[in-house]
């Protein structure tokens, strides 16, 4: 079971866009999928509820209750979690006998960047981490690949302690799919597919440390 926490003190970065959209991925590769909720506004709940009718249907679990992960099923081959904003390394820091891997969203902007460096410090002087036991991977989310703005945040992002093991390009097809319970996944347009490239890296080093 490859258990994968997405995470981030910034609010609005992506994290439930990315804890969606890999739980669609795995729902479609024909895993069982859980979906633990770690946030109180409950936005990747509402996402299962809305895709409960499919056949690639992912399991809600509100991980904001006490001992959720009971009710993780034995069979689940996924397990992903969306974590709120404000989380700090010390509750990170409760999640990691459980986890495998950690995907951190970043925005291109100076702000957030400057929000997040100091998370990322303190991530990365959590034992499990700097030991090497959980693995940490950067998602530059929200791209604009041709503005400056975005070349320089990610030759910044460069420089933080964990590899860029995605840069998914600002698009509306995320807020309009995830309103409908889906996932870039679900469709097969060219433009639709375009965005799919940006994850295969992603995708790799999952199924990599899975
Ligand atoms: N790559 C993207 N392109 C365009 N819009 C995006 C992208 N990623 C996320 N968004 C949009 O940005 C907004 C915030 O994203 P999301 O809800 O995933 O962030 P979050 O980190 O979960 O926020 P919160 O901290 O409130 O839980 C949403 O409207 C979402 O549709
Ligand atoms: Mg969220």
């Amino acid at each position: 079971m490859l258990k994968v926490l997405v995470a981030s003190s910034k609010g609005g970065c992506g994290k439930s866009t990315i804890a969606t959209n890999l739980a669609a991925y795995s729902a479609l590769k024909g895993k069982a999928t859980v979906l633990a909720d770690a946030d109180r506004q409950g936005s990747s709940s509402r996402w299962c509820e809305k895709r409960a009718e499919l056949d690639t249907a992912v399991l809600p679990v509100d991980a904001t209750r006490k001992g959720w992960q009971q009710r993780i099923p034995e069979d689940a081959e996924r397990v992903i979690i969306d974590s709120g904003a404000g989380i700090r390394a010390s509750e990170i820091a409760e999640f990691l006998d459980d986890v495998d891997v950690i995907v951190v969203p970043v925005l291109p902007s100076v702000v957030d960047l400057e929000a997040t460096v100091p998370f990322l410090k303190d991530i990365a002087a959590l034992p499990r981490i700097k030991k090497g036991k959980v693995a940490v991977g950067l998602v530059a989310n929200r791209t604009k690949p041709w503005t400056n703005a975005s070349q320089n945040a990610i030759a910044e992002i460069r420089g933080f302690p964990f590899p860029i093991i995605a840069q998914l390009r600002d698009t509306q097809a995320y807020s309009l799919m995830n309103g409908l319970g889906r996932s870039i996944f679900d469709y097969h347009s060219e433009i639709v597919r375009s965005h799919q490239e940006d994850w295969e890296k992603l995708l790799r080093w999952l199924k990599k440390h899975g």
